[in-house]
């Protein structure tokens, strides 16, 4: 039958953390604010809003409206520099395998991402084509843990959400699939994505076998 897979971007089809990183910590240091890997690892899923707000309040540091405005500009306009340089070359592996098995058995693919870069980056990485409906962070309200995103995929899709399947790798993501009453695929540590319905390390354990089970069950 078919089913509604739904892909969150960041982490999962690309890992454009690492770009979040450099320019995260471009920014925090010219405040004077130190920025660590670890410190990244939780602005993982987390609005660019959220993301600041946690960055700021880690330097102990308020802003006006217009500077905190300022500053997500030229931190995305950072990032951006990094997008533009991307090709299918950073795409993660076995996505192509997983992205080609469903469609050629006609399933449904959407992205469900909190960025608003989504676009833009799959164009990048040449994946456009492939998804049928895109939800990002310039058409939710509600970022992750809340079911929003998740919830306006299935309904765009036209497949109800317990027919969906979400794959995410960050925590608020899981959750988010969760409270959408999706099946949740957790891409990542075991330890970390505890309330995914299932975890892969990444979509080399992923069989065309486990896809089709989700397909026809
Ligand atoms: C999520 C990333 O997918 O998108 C976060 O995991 C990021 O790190 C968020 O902050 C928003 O992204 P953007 O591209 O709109 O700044
Ligand atoms: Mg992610």
């Amino acid at each position: 039958s078919k089913k509604g897979f739904i892909f969150d971007l960041d982490g999962v089809i690309v890992d454009t953390a690492k770009y979040h990183f450099l320019a995260w910590r471009k920014l925090a240091n010219s405040l004077g604010i130190d920025f660590t890997e670890v410190q990244n690892e939780q602005l993982k899923g987390v609005s660019r809003v959220k993301s600041l707000e946690k960055i700021l309040n880690w330097g102990n540091k308020e802003v006006s409206q217009g500077e905190f405005n300022r500053l997500m500009a030229e931190k995305n306009e950072d990032y951006l520099s990094y997008i533009y340089k991307m090709d299918a070359s950073e795409i993660l592996p076995d996505v192509h395998r997983v992205l080609n098995l469903l469609k050629e058995h006609h399933q449904g693919i959407a992205l469900g991402s909190a960025s608003k870069n989504a676009k833009l980056i799959l164009e990048k990485v040449n994946l456009l084509d492939y998804f049928e409906v895109v939800v990002d962070g310039n058409s939710v309200t509600k970022a992750k843990p809340d079911p929003e995103v998740f919830l306006n995929a299935a309904n765009a899709l036209e497949i109800k959400p317990d027919n969906c399947i979400v794959f995410e790798d960050a925590v608020a993501g899981v959750e988010a699939a969760n409270a959408a009453q999706m099946i949740s695929i957790g891409i990542g540590s075991k330890n970390v994505l505890s309330h995914a319905n299932f975890v892969f390390k990444d979509f080399t354990e992923i069989s065309n076998d486990f896809i089709l089970q989700l397909i026809n069950q």
